[in-house]
């Protein structure tokens, strides 16, 4: 299940990852096809809260995606389908946001983040369906999308944190 319609079914608190994926339906061009002078840094208009959970999210998404390409080049199917869905659910920030914290979030980003974040999450979930399967080329390919998407995202709204992005 995507995680927008999750989070319409539970009717629970709001998580970073489900303000995220709330909305836009479009689909959204990765791989570094964005131009640098379009950055526009996402960090300098969120509140000390969003920031701190996105910075948690972020730490923990490298974490994850370190160890999954340790799991890809050990065949290691059954963990990299664990990491992936991890990434995808993104289960530690579940809990943490409250309503207002949604309302600032989604007054503060813009839709193209909304949308790299939403594609993001939908390679998470192809990997992860991949190794589920067994299928090592296609967890390959997957993976290499998912790289392509963490920096599609930086060199467009993180240029701030990352500034060789941007030279
Ligand atoms: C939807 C956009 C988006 C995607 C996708 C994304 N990031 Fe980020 N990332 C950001 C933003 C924005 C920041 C800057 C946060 C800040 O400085 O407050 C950031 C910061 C980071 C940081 C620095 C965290 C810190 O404590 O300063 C790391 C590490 C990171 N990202 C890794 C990754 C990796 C690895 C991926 C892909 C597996 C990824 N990100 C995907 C938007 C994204």
């Amino acid at each position: 299940m995507r995680m927008m319609d999750k989070i319409a079914d539970r009717k629970r608190s709001w998580s970073v990852r489900g303000a995220l994926w709330l909305g836009i339906a479009a689909s959204v061009a990765i791989g570094g096809s964005v131009p640098a002078q379009s950055a526009e840094p996402v960090s300098p208009k969120l509140t000390d809260t969003l920031r701190d959970l996105l910075r948690k999210e972020m730490v923990s998404v490298e974490d994850a995606s370190k160890q999954i390409l340790s799991a890809l080049v050990a065949g290691d199917d059954a963990r990299v389908a664990e990491l992936a869905q991890r990434i995808h659910d993104s289960f530690i920030l579940q809990q943490s946001m409250t309503p207002e914290d949604r309302k600032n979030l989604m007054a503060a980003v813009p839709k193209g983040f909304v949308e790299q974040d939403r594609a993001f999450h939908t390679i998470s979930a192809a990997l992860a369906d991949a190794a589920r399967s067994g299928d090592r080329a296609q967890q390959q390919e997957e993976y290499g999308k998912m790289v392509e998407a963490c920096s599609a995202c930086h060199v467009e709204y993180a240029t701030d944190r990352f500034p060789k992005l941007s030279e």
